[in-house]
C-alpha cells in the first residue's frame, strides 16, 4: 500500500471510529447474534487476489459492527469498563505505525526510555513509594507494562518462586477466595497447581462479611503449612476485588507476612480500582500498599487507555531477573552489557513487546492528572447516588460497600428474582449489567448484580436509565 493510498484509507478509518464514537448510543450494547453468525457471513478461505477496500470497509458494517458488544456503550455496565479515549487510540496508531520492537534497550531505546518514565509518573501520582520507582536507591524498583494483569501476576509468582531454591512441591501460595481467579491460574502455569481444583499447593484464604481477606485466617494457614514443612512464597492481596471491589486489608497481610513468612512475595492487585490512588480522597484504600513486592494497576479498564495497558511495578528487579532472564548470543550487545539499561524483555514473559507507554503518555498529556481525576471522580458521584437509590428501594438490597464505580445489588426476594431481574434489564438492549455470586453467610450463595460505572460516555441520564429499567423490570 502506498502512503497516499494508506493516507486516503487512514482518514476514512479515522472517521469510521469518530461516528462509530458518535453513534454507539444507537446501538443495541450487546450483540443480538447467535453463536457461528459471524462465522457464517465470512468465507471459508482467504481470498486468492486482492480486495477492494469498499468491499472490507462495508463487512465492518455488515459483519463486525452486528457481531460486537459495545464496551465504549454509554449503557455499558458490564464486567468492570474497558474504556479508550481518542488521544489513546492515537497513540495505539502512532504506536502500530513505529512497529518497533522493544525487547532489548538497544531495539528501541525511546520504547525503553519512555515505558521507564511513564511509569515512574504513574507511581508519583498514584502515591506509591519511591521504592517502585526505576529511581529507587540501589536501582532495586522499577515498573513496566505488562499485556494484562493476569501476565503481572504470573510474573509476580515467578519472581517469588526464584527467592527459594526448594523443589516446587514444597512451595505455598495465598490468595483470598474472592482473588481474581488469574491468581490460582498463575499457579497453574507456574506448576504449582495441576488445575483450578487443585488445592494442595495453593490456599484460598476465607473473607469476612465485607468479602475482605481474614488475615487471621491468613496466618493460620501460613503457620499449619510451614509446620508440614511447606514453603510460603507469595501472597495476594486485592485492593478492589473482581466480584465486589472488596478492599483486602493490605496492612495487616504485610504484618502477617512480616511475622510467619518474611521471605515470602506480596502482591497486590489493584487491576481495576489502582487507578483511584490518582485522588488523594481515595488513598485510603492503599494503606499498606507500600509494603508491596509488587503491585498492578490497570490503565487499560478505568483510565481511558485502550486495552492492552497493565502496569506493573516491582521493588525487587533482582527477583523479577533472576526468573525471567535469559540471553541467547543473538541478543547480547554493548548496551546490555554495560549494565547502564533496562532490558524489559527480562521483567515479562513474552520476548517482543510493543510500544505500549505511547498510549498511556498521550493520556497522561492530553487530560492531564487532573483531567483523570475529574473523570474518576464523575463516576465515583454516578455510583454513590445509584447505591443510595438501591438502599431506599424495598426491592432492593445492596450486598457490599461501595469503595468504587461498582455497586452491587441483589433483589430482596431471593436469587430467582435477582437472576430475572438481570435478565429482564439485560434484554432492552440499552444497558448490560453482568453477575457474581457472594457467600450469604448461611453457607449459601447470594445472586448478585453488579453496575459497574466507567464509560467515557456514561453520564447521570444513562444511569438513570438503568435505574427506570431495573425498578420497572423488578414491578413486573
Ligand atoms: C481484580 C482483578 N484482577 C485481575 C484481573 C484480570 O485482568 P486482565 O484482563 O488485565 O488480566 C481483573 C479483571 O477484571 C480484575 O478485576
Amino acid at each position: 500500500m502506498d502512503a497516499e493510498t494508506f493516507r486516503a484509507l487512514g482518514h476514512q478509518l479515522v472517521d469510521w471510529v469518530a461516528e462509530y464514537w458518535e453513534r454507539v448510543e444507537s446501538l443495541p450494547v450487546r450483540s443480538e447474534l447467535a453463536p457461528g453468525d459471524v462465522s457464517a457471513m465470512l468465507p471459508e478461505s482467504a481470498p486468492e487476489e486482492p480486495e477492494d477496500w469498499s468491499a472490507i470497509l462495508s463487512d465492518l458494517e455488515r459483519v463486525i459492527v452486528p457481531g460486537t458488544t459495545h464496551w465504549q456503550h454509554p449503557g455499558f455496565f458490564a464486567y468492570f469498563p474497558a474504556n479508550v479515549s481518542g488521544p489513546s487510540v492515537l497513540g495505539e496508531l502512532v504506536s502500530a505505525g513505529l512497529g518497533a520492537q522493544g525487547m532489548l534497550w538497544q531495539t528501541s531505546p525511546a520504547m525503553t526510555e519512555l515505558e521507564t518514565r511513564v511509569l515512574d509518573w504513574m507511581a508519583q501520582l498514584l502515591g506509591l513509594s519511591p521504592a517502585f520507582r526505576s529511581d529507587a536507591p540501589g536501582g532495586m524498583g522499577g515498573g513496566v507494562i505488562q499485556g494484562t494483569a493476569s501476565e503481572a501476576t504470573l510474573v509476580s509468582m515467578l519472581a517469588a518462586r526464584s527467592r527459594h531454591d526448594v523443589p516446587l512441591a514444597k512451595l505455598r501460595v495465598y490468595a483470598s477466595e474472592q482473588t481474581h481467579s488469574s491468581a490460582v491460574k498463575a499457579a497453574m502455569i507456574a506448576g504449582l497447581a495441576t488445575g483450578p481444583d487443585d488445592d494442595r499447593q495453593v490456599r484460598q484464604i476465607p473473607v469476612d462479611e465485607q468479602f475482605r481477606m481474614r488475615p487471621e485466617a491468613l496466618a493460620a494457614a501460613i503457620r499449619s503449612d510451614r509446620e508440614a514443612g511447606a514453603v510460603p512464597i507469595w501472597v495476594c492481596a486485592t485492593v478492589g476485588t473482581t466480584g465486589t471491589c472488596a478492599v483486602d486489608p493490605v496492612s495487616a497481610v504485610a504484618d502477617v507476612i512480616a511475622s510467619e513468612a518474611p521471605d515470602a512475595w506480596l502482591h497486590v492487585d489493584g487491576a481495576f480500582a489502582g487507578v483511584l490512588a490518582l485522588c488523594p480522597e481515595h488513598r485510603h484504600l492503599f494503606e499498606g500498599v507500600d509494603r508491596a513486592d509488587s503491585v498492578v494497576v490497570n490503565a487499560h479498564k478505568w483510565l481511558l487507555t485502550n486495552f492492552d495497558c497493565s502496569l506493573f511495578w516491582s521493588r525487587d528487579r533482582a527477583s523479577l531477573l533472576r526468573a525471567l532472564s535469559i540471553t541467547p548470543e543473538y541478543l547480547r550487545n554493548a548496551a546490555t552489557e554495560s549494565g547502564s539499561v533496562i532490558d524489559y524483555r527480562d521483567w515479562q514473559i513474552p520476548l517482543g513487546r510493543r510500544f505500549r507507554s505511547m498510549k498511556l503518555w498521550f493520556v497522561l498529556r492530553h487530560y492531564g492528572a487532573s483531567g483523570l481525576r475529574t473523570f474518576l471522580r464523575q463516576h465515583i458521584a454516578l455510583a454513590g447516588d445509584f447505591a443510595a437509590r438501591v438502599d431506599a428501594h424495598p426491592g432492593l438490597e445492596r450486598v457490599a460497600p461501595v469503595h468504587t464505580s461498582l455497586v452491587c445489588f441483589r433483589a430482596v426476594e431471593g436469587n430467582e428474582a435477582s437472576r430475572a431481574l438481570l435478565e429482564a434489564v439485560n434484554a432492552s438492549g440499552e444497558v448490560y449489567l453482568t453477575h457474581t455470586t457472594v457467600p450469604d453467610g448461611r453457607g449459601g450463595q447470594h445472586f448478585v448484580l453488579r453496575l459497574a460505572i466507567g464509560g467515557v460516555r456514561t453520564t447521570a441520564a444513562h444511569v438513570d436509565l438503568a435505574w427506570a429499567r431495573i425498578v420497572a423490570s423488578l414491578r413486573r
